[in-house]
């Protein structure tokens, strides 16, 4: 076990920000861990446990124990008439992840190709994207619980999972971190192609008779045309959700704006893009100092072009925040988890 002093968050955060970590530690099991979590700087600190940091915006130096998560495997461990049970380490790659399972036939997470950051981190927010959430693919979760170095097993009907939401980010939040995440994949292809610009795309691409593979392309490539990559341009996807409101308020936004997007959540609710709240606003493609600003292409996309503090972002997010709320009387929620 090695605990290293003064370390540097910025190759760990997608969004790039500069912060430094008093002290950081990577693990490859729970066995270790375990170690890690019984020594005196864990339990005299807080702890910030890290995946591939792409959904977190660091707003200041962390002071405490960062805990970088290595725990790999990919491991087939049972199967019947129509599916494939799979454990995966929390710290490997998503996307590297769906990949392999489409190499297998095993399928049902295609929709979720390129989604950045940890297997790990997936049930956290219940990740989803194109029509699917990750509850659809969803087996168990194997958590150690910080005070105890317990490991607890949590099946679907524990995780409480949402829109962008779980147990893990709510009732018990901070109490655990996860190591390993099972998964339940479908023998036979069942496609979703009904997000709008699925089917375009497998049209553009001239695929008539898509299979899992194909539907994980047209994924990327809309993706791709639209999301900054982290790797050019620093960012943590959405910085907002999307917002559900109640039919009443929609219908005032309908007076002012007759073609406002939204999409059914109830009979008396509906889900109102934050992307089209923000670009309506006025942010879209905002740039401050050449510095941060409000992607070109997503108004829910914060991006980092430069050297932005993390402090600048969340204030950049707080002035929107309060713009949505005066011009549309809506509350928007931040995604990203602020450390
Ligand atoms: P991190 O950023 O490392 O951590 C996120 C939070 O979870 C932190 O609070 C952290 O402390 C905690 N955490 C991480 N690992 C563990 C663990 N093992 N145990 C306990 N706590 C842990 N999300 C979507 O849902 N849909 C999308 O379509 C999508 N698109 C994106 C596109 C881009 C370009 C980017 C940059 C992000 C996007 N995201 C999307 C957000 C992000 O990819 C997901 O939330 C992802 O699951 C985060 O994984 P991570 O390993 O990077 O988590
Ligand atoms: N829109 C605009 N202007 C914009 C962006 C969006 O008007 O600049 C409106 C348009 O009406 C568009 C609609 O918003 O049709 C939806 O846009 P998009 O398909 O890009 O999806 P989104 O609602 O902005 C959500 C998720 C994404 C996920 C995509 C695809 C949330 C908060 N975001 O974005 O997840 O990839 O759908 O399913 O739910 C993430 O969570 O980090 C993330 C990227």
């Amino acid at each position: 076990m090695q605990i290293h002093n003064n370390t540097s968050l910025k190759p760990f955060n997608t969004f790039g920000i500069e912060a430094i970590s008093k002290l950081f530690a990577s693990f490859s099991s729970t066995d270790e861990l375990g170690e890690i979590l019984t020594s005196k700087q864990a339990k005299n600190n807080k702890l910030l446990p890290l995946g591939g940091g792409s959904n977190l915006l660091l707003t200041q130096n962390f002071d405490g124990l960062t805990l970088k998560n290595e725990i790999k495997g990919i491991n087939l461990i049972k199967e019947d008439e129509h599916h494939y049970y799979i454990e995966v380490g929390a710290g490997e790659n998503w996307h590297q992840f769906v990949l392999k399972s489409l190499s297998n036939n095993w399928f049902g997470a295609e929709n979720l190709s390129l989604i950045p950051g940890s297997v790990g981190a997936s049930p956290m927010q219940n990740i989803g994207a194109y029509g699917i959430e990750l509850k659809e693919v969803f087996w168990f979760v194997e958590a150690m619980e910080i005070a105890t170095q317990k490991i607890h097993r949590f099946e679907k009907s524990d995780c409480e999972f949402g829109y962008r939401t779980s147990i893990f980010k709510t009732k018990i939040k901070g109490e655990t971190i996860i190591a390993k995440v099972g998964f339940k994949l479908n023998k036979k292809a069942n496609l979703n192609t009904s997000y709008g610009a699925i089917q375009q795309e497998l049209e553009t691409l001239g695929i008539a008779n898509p299979t899992p593979k194909d539907v994980s392309r047209a994924v990327i490539n809309i993706r791709s045309s639209k999301l900054p990559n982290p790797a050019e341009i620093g960012n943590a996807g959405s910085f907002f959700k999307n917002p559900v409101v109640s039919k009443s308020v929609y219908e005032e936004i309908l007076k002012a704006y007759p073609s406002a997007p939204s999409y059914p959540v109830s009979g008396t609710e509906v889900k109102v893009p934050a992307g089209w709240l923000i670009e309506t606003a006025g942010w879209k493609g905002k740039t401050i100092d050449n510095c941060f600003g409000v992607h070109k292409k997503q108004a829910l996309v914060l991006v980092n072009y430069k050297d932005a503090t993390g402090q600048e972002i969340f204030d950049l997010s707080s002035q929107i925040l309060e713009d949505i709320h005066s011009k549309f009387g809506i509350e928007l929620e931040r995604e990203v988890n602020i450390i």
